[in-house]
């Protein structure tokens, strides 16, 4: 695993967008994993900035995938993880909606999501790049802790701290969604190259855990340490632990 301690959240980000678009330039049909929270904006702000001031590359070929989705949600709500992905980056990279792909939180077909995602990301080739944030307590996409490093793309149940967590986003802590669905362990690690960035003080025991504690479901990021290629971005608070 490669460990990037940089100065700042800015530095992070300005890190990945870099690998990001040689990839797109070295490959115009790429396909890129994307993840929400707040940690991947840094990234998102620069990969924005630079395709408006015209030195990024064309991203018309480029398919991206969401790692997760709420589960209850009305269809569009602003919070949602497909209409955040489109807000916060895809839209102003110009990718039309056929580009951009999340699991299907719909409630018919929950049943077959999981393995609809999962067709739909092998029919592409697979995914050349995933971007990941971690969570407080290590999670990864929505695997919470305890979720199994073979893991596929299935519907999970919240623990009451990632809700609280994400409460941020939504009115009240009430109206974050219980369930979920998230790619597994098992789909993640099937990426070509994993990147992560995590900031700030409050993910500092959750990255020593991951890169430098025991390869276990008791902390979910820690299965990056199974993979041959994984970069992790970090600025100075978040590496303090290590
Ligand atoms: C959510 C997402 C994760 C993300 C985590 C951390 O739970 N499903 O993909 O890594 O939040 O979020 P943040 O980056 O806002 O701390």
């Amino acid at each position: 695993m490669e460990v990037v301690i940089t100065a700042s959240a800015p530095e992070a980000g300005a890190l990945a967008a870099d690998a990001i678009e040689a990839l797109v330039r070295a490959k115009a049909d790429a396909v890129i994993g994307t993840a929400t929270g707040s940690s991947p904006l840094p990234i998102y702000t620069e990969l924005v900035r630079r395709h408006r001031d015209g030195t990024g590359p064309a991203y018309d070929g480029v398919r991206t995938f969401n790692l997760d989705e709420y589960v209850g949600l009305p269809p569009g709500h602003e919070q949602t993880y497909l209409a955040t992905i489109r807000r916060e980056l895809t839209d102003a990279l110009g990718l039309t909606r056929d580009q951009v792909h999340g699991p299907d939180p719909t409630e018919a077909g929950l049943p077959t999501a999981g393995a609809r995602y999962e067709q739909l990301i092998a029919r592409a080739g697979g995914v050349d790049l995933q971007l990941l944030g971690i969570g407080s307590d290590g999670h990864l996409a929505f695997n919470e802790p305890g979720s199994s490093l073979g893991s596929r793309t299935r519907i999970k149940t919240l623990t009451a701290r990632t809700r609280a967590d994400n409460a941020r986003f939504f009115g009240s802590i009430g109206e974050v969604p219980v369930h979920v669905l998230t790619q597994g362990l098992g789909t993640i690690l099937e990426a070509r190259h994993l990147v992560m960035i995590a900031t700030g003080a409050g993910k500092a025991d959750a990255i020593a855990a991951a890169v430098e504690g025991p390869v276990s479901a008791s902390c979910p990021a820690s299965a990056m340490q199974l993979h041959p290629h994984a970069t992790v971005l970090l600025d100075e608070a978040a590496a303090a632990r290590l």
